[in-house]
């Protein structure tokens, strides 16, 4: 598949749209009923969200395999929500193009996944679509600094990528930290991992804007709860 420049939208707005509002709470759809995604989707956009979170595993990169371009395409045919679709895969060049077909507005690639982030982080933003750098929680701060010009985000893991439901990791707060006196307002900061109640003002206060929840959204038996006490939990910090 191609991409045609009829499908070259400014999607980096979607970015930007993100973080004028940070901090904010992004749905990581890893653990939603899958049987009814349009349901799910349509419950986190009534809990308030701005934006989702997709989880992209290739069994490769991470021992763990989820899905491809098609629940991208599924969530954008449900919401015009910025999608940040999260690629824990090795050679993540080969599908860029296809998850900027299906409608991700941020793909975020991993340090550890490629050599050289460079060309694929520029690929990215040749669709349209903002750049994000990944590094888990063995990984220095040094590994993704080289490259802080070529992205629109980085991500701190906060937990080994491949599963929800895990604890975090207390690694990511001087990360962010770090970051945050690096990069300023030029990068959007990004945690993921383990976030929940407990954990996600100190993340706030080190400087991230943007949240993923997963099992502190899914795993509650209210959506819009969950989301407002995090979102203030985070605007509080
Ligand atoms: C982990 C994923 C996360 C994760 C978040 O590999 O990138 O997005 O599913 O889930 P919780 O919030 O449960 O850690
Ligand atoms: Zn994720």
């Amino acid at each position: 598949m191609s991409l045609s420049t009829a499908h070259v939208m400014p999607r980096i707005e979607s970015l930007k749209q993100l973080h004028r509002g940070a901090p904010l709470v992004l749905p990581s759809m890893l653990l939603c009923d899958f049987g009814n995604l349009q349901r799910e989707v349509e419950a986190v956009i009534a809990a308030g969200v701005k934006g989702l979170h997709l989880d992209v595993m290739d069994g490769h990169f991470v021992p763990n395999l989820t899905y491809g371009p098609m629940i991208v395409s599924a969530c954008r045919a449900a919401t015009d929500l910025p999608i940040d679709a999260h690629l824990m895969i090795s050679e993540p060049s080969r599908y860029v193009d296809q998850f900027a077909q299906a409608g991700a507005d941020i793909m975020t690639i991993h340090v550890e996944a490629v050599d050289d982030p460079r060309p694929v982080l520029a690929q990215i933003r040749r669709t349209g679509a903002a750049a994000g750098l990944a590094f888990n929680p063995p990984t220095p701060v040094s590994a993704v600094t080289p490259f802080i010009d070529d992205c629109d985000l980085l991500m701190v893991m906060s937990v080994m990528p491949g599963f929800g439901g895990q604890q975090f990791d207390p690694r990511a707060i001087e990360k962010l930290r770090q970051l945050k006196s690096l990069v300023g307002d030029r990068v959007v900061l990004e945690v993921d991992g383990g976030i929940s109640n407990e954990t996600i003002a100190g993340c706030a206060e080190a400087g991230a804007d943007l949240f993923v929840v997963g099992s502190a959204i899914f795993r509650c038996p209210d959506y819009t709860e969950s989301v407002k006490k995090l979102s203030e939990l985070a605007r509080r910090a």
